[in-house]
């Protein structure tokens, strides 16, 4: 294979790239009461791209470096970045966490001779970097049995801490890191007891389940009691794992950024291939070059590396431009539903049967007990309505002994809040009616969560009976029925609210009702796994999916990777059934919902043609988006040309086409690499947007040795004079075996006389 990537540079070898998180001690004057208070904040200094290799030699200027700076008296943000070498002076600031069957549902049967899976051998070699909560080592996902020996481009650490040292690691967890300061400076807290560990341990349980997503051994017998059981794995079983933990289970938990470039900085130089990171902070989103956005730094940097960084979308959908974690180099994942279902059946005292979804299979009452409705019983009828179980609004004396229908109109309350309200009142069952289904949570009582047709004939059978009962069944567990995967509805969409240009999320992969190991309750014990849902679980999928591919295109950069993964991604279900959006029963998911699509990755590990992206483009597109060229310059070190062309941010080389603002007629150029067989000739299918018209020029192209890389142009033509929405289409390059499909999005916009 010639791609461009071959110049990528290999991880950990020539650059390294410095962050110092230091503690100045900064003057908070409070004049009013007469004293100086003194706090210790964390701050941090950013060095950019470094050419020294040597951590103990970067290490002496910055102690250097500090010297100098100590000799001041009043240390504040100015002195530091006037300091040559130093790029950016930035408080430090917090971010959260995006909180077995999926790899059949996706093609990726280990039990199948031909695939993926088989020919990486299960991504044997390749070193998977999480940045999360840490891990559970003692959990059996996380064993060495049928590992490889560690590679010998591994240059990490086990770090040692509380309940946590060198013989917690193996040759499946090849590292372990843990990174406290940032964190500490803000929320301060010493050792909790029995809840967080000054070490890699998992203190939340999160860094367990994506590590063991993404590349968790083999372990039979699985289930959540008695639930999916069957065989856990990871997406790439055979794969090493690294750990970098920085985020902390104290108070509402999170991750601080000072932290979180520190992991990245280190996880480079230790030589990890990938990196996994499921973590995110609101809108508005910072600038790519703002180190307040230390997960765009960080994987800058990776990127620039070889090192492809996969990343949640957020959890803030189903509201428009939501999405997080939007720089163009990395590969943000949507998360969908899988085929598997908990079916469980609620019978009516008329003896009516109607079917919801649990994953609760708690203490059951086996008899009928009494039904209500919510809104019927609150605590304080005058303030207050109890539809939707908010806290503490159910009286007590009437919930007594009930099983309780709870209806929420919104996504602001969950099942599990709802079954709290219903414990506290002394309630003995939940059935929830939402409008979606991702997400079966875990409830305080037995529960159901069902849509709301169901709910509306269990709420008229309360409203006629006399005297309603009901009696809540075990789930079960049904897998393999043709069920088409739907876009999860907390899943957070698109258009970028930074750079709508840049179409993000990438794409979808399984992230509702995933069980993978957990933290278990007690310390004693080894094992535990739980049911969760997230973008944060889609993640991970993915990553193990780019580690399988990795070890078999092991030169192809972090863009032709996503490139492979977008323009395979799948359209339609196994069934031929669209994808559609949770909730909305009807609508079909657009690409702002998933990007390319559904992950297929059997087809991504031969994509025939990639959109490959070398780091002159991604400064192009920076330029682009007025960034000032000295803090592209501290990104790169690299000698910035800004060039004045007017579409540049169009024409990054994406394996997509956003245009937020089509005018009368744009032009966007691309170029594709053959990464198939050398003689091939691609035609053009294009499937134009309504009321847009599309051209691609040629309409042929023809690869051969000399012939690898080829540019073509699509011209987009909007012939009506209004401010439409976003439209979409798609064009295909195919030589009749690949199907290489580019999602395009386009808004007409007036052009009004004069603009
Ligand atoms: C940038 O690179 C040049 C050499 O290419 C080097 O001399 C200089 O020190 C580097 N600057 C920084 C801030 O790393
Ligand atoms: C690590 O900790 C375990 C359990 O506390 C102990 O048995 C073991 O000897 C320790 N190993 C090392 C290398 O310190
Ligand atoms: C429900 O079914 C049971 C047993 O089949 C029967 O005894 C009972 O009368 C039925 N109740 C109603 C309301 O139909
Ligand atoms: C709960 O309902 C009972 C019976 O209607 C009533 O007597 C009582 O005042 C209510 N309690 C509260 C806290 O509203
Ligand atoms: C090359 O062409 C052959 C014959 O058409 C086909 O079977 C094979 O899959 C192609 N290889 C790639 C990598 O596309
Ligand atoms: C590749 O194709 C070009 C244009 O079609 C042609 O001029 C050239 O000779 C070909 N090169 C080889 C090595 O076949």
């Amino acid at each position: 294979m010639d791609l461009e990537s071959s110049k990528w540079r290999r991880p950990g070898k020539s650059h390294f790239f410095v962050i110092m998180a230091i503690f100045l001690i900064q003057h908070q004057l409070h004049v009013s009461v007469k004293y100086a208070e003194a706090t210790k904040k964390v701050h941090i200094v950013y060095m950019g791209e470094k050419e020294h290799e040597d951590p103990a030699i970067t290490k002496k200027l910055h102690y250097e470096m500090l010297s100098t700076l100590l000799g001041r008296y009043d240390l504040t943000d100015i002195p530091l970045q006037k300091f040559p070498g130093v790029v950016q002076v930035i408080p430090n600031g917090i971010h959260k966490l995006h909180t077995t069957r999926s790899w059949e549902f996706i093609g990726l049967n280990h039990h199948s001779p031909q695939n993926l899976l088989q020919q990486s051998n299960m991504g044997q070699g390749t070193i998977i970097g999480v940045i999360d909560s840490g891990v559970w080592p003692e959990s059996k996902s996380f064993h060495d049995e049928g590992m490889g020996p560690v590679p010998s481009h591994w240059k990490g650490i086990c770090q040692q801490g509380e309940s946590f040292n060198s013989s917690n690691c193996n040759r499946k967890i090849i590292g372990a890191r843990w990174f406290v300061k940032g964190f500490q400076d803000q929320i301060p807290f010493n050792t909790v007891e029995g809840r967080e560990f000054m070490s890699p341990r998992d203190g939340v349980g999160h860094g367990s389940h994506t590590a063991s997503t993404a590349a968790g051994n083999f372990v039979e017998k699985v289930s959540y009691k008695g639930l999916a059981a069957g065989l856990a794995r990871g997406g790439a079983p055979l794969a090493h794992l690294a750990i970098y933990k920085v985020c902390w289970n104290i108070e509402d938990g999170g991750c601080a950024d000072a932290d979180l470039l520190k992991a990245f900085d280190k996880a480079i130089y230790d030589g990890v291939d990938i990196l996994s990171v499921s973590i995110g902070n609101n809108i508005p989103l910072f600038s790519y070059v703002d180190l307040r956005n230390s997960i765009a730094i960080g994987s800058f940097h990776a990127t620039l590396n070889g090192i492809p960084v996969v990343c949640s979308a957020g959890n803030d959908g189903p509201i428009s431009q939501t999405v997080q974690n939007t720089a163009p180099w990395l590969i943000t994942v949507a998360a969908s539903t899988i085929d598997r279902t908990f079916p469980t059946a609620i019978i009516l005292g008329n003896n009516n049967t109607l079917w919801g979804q649990s994953i609760t299979t708690g203490q059951h009452n086996h008899g009928f007990a009494s039904l209500t409705y919510s809104e019927r019983i609150p605590k304080n009828p005058m303030v207050d309505s109890a539809k939707d179980c908010q806290p503490g609004s159910l009286n007590a004396s009437l919930a007594a002994g009930k099983i309780i229908l709870c209806l929420s109109e919104s996504n602001t309350q969950d099942m599990f809040s709802a079954s709290t309200s219903v414990f506290e009142a002394g309630g003995v069952g939940l059935v929830f009616a939402q409008f979606h289904h991702d997400g079966t949570d875990l409830c305080k009582v037995p529960c159901v969560k069902v849509d709301y047709e169901v709910g509306t004939q269990i709420v008229s059978y309360i409203r006629k009976a006399r005297s309603p009962t009901a009696k809540l069944s075990f789930p079960k567990t049904v897998v393999g029925k043709k069920v088409s995967p739907r876009l999860a509805s907390f899943s957070s969409r698109g258009p970028s609210s930074i750079s709508p240009e840049v179409l993000k999320p990438d794409i979808a992969a399984p992230g509702v009702d995933i069980l993978a190991a957990y933290r278990p309750a007690n310390r004693d014990q080894d094992d535990s796994y739980e049911f969760l849902s997230g973008t944060s679980m889609a993640c991970p999928h993915v990553t193990g999916i780019v580690a399988l591919i990795k070890s078999l295109h092991p030169n192809w950069s972090p863009a032709a990777i996503r490139s492979a993964l977008v323009t395979s991604a799948s359209q339609t279900a196994t069934d031929g059934m669209k994808i559609f959006e949770e909730g909305s029963t009807r609508k079909e998911a657009d690409p702002f919902d998933i990007g390319g699509g559904h992950v297929n990755p059997g087809k991504a590990v031969n994509p025939g043609l990639v959109y490959d992206v070398v780091t002159g483009d991604y400064i192009q597109f920076l330029c682009s988006m007025g960034c000032s060229r000295s803090s592209i310059t501290s990104l790169t070190n690299a000698t910035i040309k800004c060039k004045p062309k007017s579409n540049t941010r169009l024409d990054l080389n994406l394996p997509s086409i956003t245009i937020p603002d089509l005018k009368t007629k744009v032009t966007v150029t691309r170029k594709v690499t053959n990464v198939g067989n050398v003689t091939s000739v691609y035609r053009a299918i294009v499937q134009a947007p309504f009321d847009i018209s599309m051209r691609v020029e040629p309409e042929t192209l023809s690869f051969n040795r000399t012939y690898k890389t080829l540019s073509f142009k699509v011209t987009f033509l909007s012939n009506h004079k209004y401010q439409g929405d976003y439209r979409f289409g798609s064009l295909t390059w195919t030589d009749g075996e690949h199907f290489v499909r580019s999602p395009i999005s386009v808004r007409a916009m007036e052009a009004y006389a004069g603009v």
